[in-house]
């Protein structure tokens, strides 16, 4: 909490040394009341999730595993950009603290030389116009070692030590992320600096102007060439038929080709 100077986040940490999942933790904490920015850390998790019900590897003391607990009083359709803000935010915080190129895979990987370091997991909970509450759970690769990631993973994920060749402050690292998505927060709250947000997230885009392979629910893949990022958060694509089409993160999964 020390070295803390936010408006919101992080009013209350919940901290744990070991933990199943720091984001059910936060759906824990929800059932009660709770302040706009509750914060939940722990140094390993045990159950580590990621998106499509993949596991998130969580070993002892060597990533970050975190959940921000919001309860912001907006339509559904809104809820993209806190995914949005929080990729930005944790793209910033690295790219500042490592002086390397960080880029962010829409929607919500962050990568390093082509290499996912962070992954970003928005749970919901309400309805269409009533949010309960929303757990953004943040997991960053710090200071894992090739050997932490099984050999699916190996070609695809990295740290931030891998990378840098160096042991980096995990502390430090999650202080600035928290810094920054405060102020994001902010302006989300206040409807304020949007565009200029989406300006940057589009500038940090790794998978503007590349060929992907999109696969669509239920659907075989597609070819197609993604063209922009739209203020929505959608994905716009041509598909290989000439064909324009907007996606929306939970539709589909990217390979690049
Ligand atoms: C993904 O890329 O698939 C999202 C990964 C999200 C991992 C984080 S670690 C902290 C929080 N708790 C979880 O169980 N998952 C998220």
């Amino acid at each position: 909490q020390e070295g803390l100077r936010t408006k919101r986040i992080g009013k209350n940490i919940y901290y744990f040394e070991e933990i199943d999942s720091t984001n059910d933790y936060g759906k824990i904490v929800a059932q009660k009341p709770f302040e706009d920015g509750d914060i939940i850390i722990a140094e390993s998790q045990n159950k580590g999730r990621g998106r499509f019900s993949r596991e998130w590897v969580s070993p002892m003391r060597k990533g970050a595993y975190l959940s921000i607990l919001l309860k912001p009083q907006i339509s559904f359709e809104k809820i993209t950009r806190l995914t949005i803000i929080t990729a930005l935010a944790v793209c910033s915080a690295l790219e500042d603290h490592i002086q390397k190129k960080v880029e962010i895979k829409w929607p919500n990987d962050i990568l390093i030389n082509q290499k996912k370091i962070c992954g970003i997991l928005t749970e919901i909970s309400g309805e269409v116009d009533k949010i309960n509450y929303v757990v953004i759970g943040i997991g960053i690769n710090i200071n894992l070692d090739i050997e932490d990631f099984d050999e699916s993973l190996a070609t695809k994920a990295s740290s931030l030590k891998i990378e840098t060749g160096k042991i980096q402050n995990r502390k430090e690292i999650v202080q600035k992320i928290l810094s920054i998505f405060d102020e994001y927060y902010d302006d989300f709250l206040n409807d304020e600096n949007y565009e200029s947000i989406i300006d940057e997230y589009r500038k940090k885009s790794y998978l503007i102007g590349r060929n992907v392979e999109v696969r669509i629910y239920n659907n075989d893949s597609i070819r197609a060439r993604v063209l922009d990022i739209e203020k929505n958060g959608a994905l716009k694509v041509e598909l290989e038929n000439g064909e324009i089409r907007d996606l929306l993160s939970g539709e589909v999964t990217l390979s690049t080709s």
